[in-house]
């Protein structure tokens, strides 16, 4: 039997570990909406420089045995990645009891696998320098394969882009509309989609030269007369949507929207987008989105969704009813 006199000299020292949210540059905007959704601040952290730019994080207040989460997405430059890892680096020196990073957009996932000789799996390279760099647990949204999650040897919370665009989906009250994935590799995720729906599922077969550059696309199934929502996970130099849309307008769809994850816009693709035949792209705020006036995209918020999933994930609650 346990002894009282034993327990009680603990009790007053003894603390529950208690949530502290912190942010990396780049998703700062991100993670001020998370604290607000969850409801406490963000907490102390200045990322001091060097003049030569090498960044030094340094948490300005006491961390020890707290349940830590660290927000930063780790698009390019890699410099973000490398904060993170700083961060992670700094907490696990100050006494974290739990370090989590919130990694909203989690670049490098492109690399995630050996498909001709001599390349990297850069994603297998990242979850390597997490784990050298002290996180233990991983939250991250729609990632470009679900397979990533087993180059960790800790829990990965993988949130899901459903909890934010079925709603949408569901408020555009369209008649005779279907799913399509804008490439093979997506049809699982486009498949949630359809099934969710109850409507038929069509995919666009994209064959690539090289990273970025389309050679051709054929449509895999009846697309016409039908209203398109085209699914996926990331929208880059804007090609691949661009592409998808011409092709399946060409086979006779009535119109095409995209609901892609990840809006990295890079070089011209919101002028490629504003062009092409999409009715509109709607994209997530899991980077920060540079095109506030342009009338074809929308951005949604995953704010409430990470605030929601970092609340159980503290609580040891069930995440899985966040989504489909
Ligand atoms: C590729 O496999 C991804 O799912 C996206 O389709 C791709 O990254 C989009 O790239 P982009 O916008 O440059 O065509």
């Amino acid at each position: 039997m346990k002894n009282p006199t034993f327990a009680a000299p603990f009790a007053d020292t003894q603390k529950m570990s208690s949530v502290k949210i912190f942010s990396g540059t780049i998703s700062k905007y991100l993670s001020e909406q998370i604290s607000e959704h969850y409801g406490a601040p963000l907490g102390a952290l200045k990322i001091n420089k060097f003049s030569d730019g090498e960044m030094a994080p340094e948490f300005n207040e006491s961390i020890r045995g707290e349940d830590v989460f660290l927000i930063n997405a780790t698009c390019a430059p890699s410099d973000n990645l490398m904060e993170l890892l700083l961060m992670a680096d700094a907490v696990r020196r100050a006494s974290a009891s739990n370090i989590t990073a919130v990694i909203p957009y989690f670049g490098y996932a492109r690399q995630d696998r050996k498909d001709k000789p001599r390349v990297a799996i850069g994603a297998k390279l990242v979850a390597n320098l997490l784990t050298a760099a002290g996180i233990q647990r991983l939250m991250t949204l729609d990632l470009h394969a679900g397979q990533i999650q087993g180059f960790f040897d800790f829990p990965v919370d993988h949130l899901d882009g459903t909890a934010i665009f079925v709603p949408y989906i569901k408020d555009l009250k369209l008649n005779n509309y279907m799913i399509a994935s804008a490439d093979v590799g997506g049809v699982g995720r486009a498949r949630t989609y359809a099934k969710h729906f109850g409507v038929e599922l069509a995919v666009c077969d994209k064959h690539r030269l090289r990273a970025n550059e389309i050679a051709n696309m054929q449509v895999i199934g009846d697309v016409s007369g039908m209203n398109v929502l085209l699914v996926d996970d990331i929208v880059d130099t804007g090609r691949t949507l661009a592409k998808a849309a011409d092709v399946l307008m060409e086979k006779g769809a009535l119109s095409v929207r995209a609901f892609c994850t990840h809006g990295i816009f890079s070089g011209p693709a919101v002028e490629v987008l504003t062009k092409s035949a999409l009715t509109e792209i709607v994209v997530t705020d899991s980077l920060p989105q540079k095109h506030p006036d342009n009338p074809k995209i929308k951005v949604l918020s995953v704010a409430p969704l990470f605030a929601k999933a970092i609340r159980r994930v503290h609580a040891q609650e069930s995440i899985s009813t966040l989504f489909l």
